[in-house]
């Protein structure tokens, strides 16, 4: 299974806290089925440049090189960009996009949106030529009206949820119709500990098996797969 959004780089965010925390974090993502993990850590563009987070990460993966095993997840660097005005403009927020693919994970800003979000947003992929995945999305209905919110799945981007959407009472049936209208592309973990927000994909696997059925669930994490591994280059 592919988690495509977590936070176990150490000490880049208010992820992992050491390389400890991050090995117990790639084994417990090993043990609940992860054979792909994809390093999303907070880029903030009003506070520092592409350049030096992509200096800090990899002085940060440096750090777990050492430790890892050929049995651990397969591990990819990218990036969770949160946007912001003139993101399109910027050439080198292109560098952030997820490494040998073309997929970029954008967190859209946690403000009411309006429609220039989105033509900004396409820009971007126009002059970067990156896929854009959005980020747990389940996260914004409650911040946005219901047209704008509604308006953001027809846009031409990948959605993602957080596993902890199909744990939640408050956010599983959103979680689960997308699902069921083909609107829900990717799943992550959002790991950023191993406490409070753990790796949970098996919890999300459960829930998702429970209420649908073991059958879905592999369909789903077959097609995550297939489709990540199509926008390999
Ligand atoms: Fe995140």
């Amino acid at each position: 299974m592919l988690d495509i959004h977590s936070h176990f780089l150490p000490k880049m965010d208010d992820g992992s806290k050491s390389t400890e925390m991050s090995m117990q974090m790639l084994r417990s993502s090993r043990k609940q089925g992860v054979t792909t993990i994809v390093s999303t850590s907070h880029f903030y563009g009003d506070n520092e440049s592409p350049d030096r987070f992509l200096k800090r990460r990899q002085h940060a993966f440096e750090k777990l090189k050492p430790l890892l095993s050929a049995d651990d997840p397969e591990i990819l660097l990218g990036a969770e960009v949160l946007y912001y005005p003139g993101i399109s403009h910027s050439e080198s927020v292109a560098q952030l996009g997820i490494r040998g693919t073309d997929l970029i994970l954008i967190e859209m800003p946690f403000v009411p949106w309006s429609d220039k979000i989105f033509d900004e947003l396409i820009s971007f992929r126009y002059n970067t030529g990156l896929n854009i995945i959005l980020a747990h999305v389940e996260r914004y209905q409650s911040l946005q009206k219901r047209d704008i919110y509604e308006r953001l799945f027809d846009q031409p981007f990948y959605f993602q949820c957080n596993a902890s959407a199909f744990t939640s009472f408050r956010s599983r049936r959103l979680a689960l119709k997308l699902m069921a209208n083909d609107l829900l592309h990717f799943i992550g973990t959002d790991c950023h500990n191993t406490d409070k927000r753990p790796p949970n994909m098996q919890e999300a696997q459960k829930i998702i098996e429970k209420k649908l059925s073991p059958a879905d669930w592999r369909h789903f994490a077959r097609a995550c797969e297939k489709r990540f591994d199509a926008h390999r280059i």
